[in-house]
């Protein structure tokens, strides 16, 4: 595990983005899994950035999305589909018929699971994985469980996620009160993962993760047992681990 700490978002997003970069100038058909959220954001107006000053070429790369809510239109500007279409895809060389999101809006959701499952390993093992970190631990929508789950499942999005995601929505109410997300299992097995945290209020939940007990009560734990994983978190994400002195 290793950490590499920036003193702001800004920077945090442009080493975040030099990974992948380097990851795909690598191997040009990279398999990227990619998150949403305020976090990568930062991350993809980089790699929008180096593309349009011709740095990385991503027309043979796939990209599979962590998760998508359930119940939603596509096409409505909270879906995922539509975050990811707005914040990297758009502005982007990356074939569309290679980027992968699961459906908010199945005819039978548990199909979609199972078709999202095989279209993973389909695909191969993911080289990259990037993550961001729920205030509750969640990766992905992995919410805090009795038992780590292995496959893309629905989740019922936990409350804490419901009262942090609810500056999206018009209110509360509103807001999709499921998921689909991939398992653990899945990002477990990725060959190597970003996960980014920036601001004060994922300081308490990015120490517990990494220097806590591994526990299905905060997912992310379960990276400990990761062998390649980099943090990329700014200075004031890193004040818990700072203080405590774990580094
Ligand atoms: P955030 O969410 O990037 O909006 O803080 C992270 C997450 O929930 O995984």
């Amino acid at each position: 595990m290793q950490f590499i700490t920036t003193e702001h978002y800004d920077q945090l997003s442009n080493k975040a983005a030099m990974i992948i970069a380097g990851q795909v100038s690598f191997k040009k058909n990279s398999v990227i899994g990619l998150a949403t959220g305020s976090s990568p954001i930062g991350v993809y107006k980089s790699l929008v950035h180096l593309y349009k000053n011709d740095y990385i070429d991503f027309s043979e790369v796939s990209t599979l999305n962590l998760d998508e809510y359930l119940g939603i239109d596509p096409m409505d500007e909270q879906s995922y589909a539509s975050f990811m279409r707005k914040n990297l895809f758009q502005n982007f060389n990356i074939c569309t018929s290679n980027t992968h999101i699961p459906q908010s809006n199945p005819a039978d959701v548990d199909a979609e699971c199972i078709r999202y499952e095989q279209l993973i390993k389909h695909l191969g093992r993911i080289d990259l994985q990037l993550l961001g970190i729920g205030q509750n631990g969640h990766i992905g929508f992995n919410e805090p469980a009795a038992h780590f789950e292995r496959e893309t499942h629905v989740v019922e999005l936990d409350q804490r996620t419901l009262q942090s995601n609810a500056r999206y929505f018009e209110s509360i109410d509103l807001m999709p009160k499921q998921a689909i997300t991939v398992g653990i299992g899945t990002i477990m097995k990725a060959r190597k993962i970003v996960l980014l945290a920036s601001g004060h209020e994922k300081s308490e939940i990015l120490d517990e993760a990494f220097f806590g007990p591994v526990t299905p009560a905060v997912p992310a734990s379960i990276l400990q047992f990761h062998p390649d994983v980099t943090v990329v978190a700014d200075q004031a994400a890193m004040q818990v681990i700072s203080r405590k002195g774990r580094l």
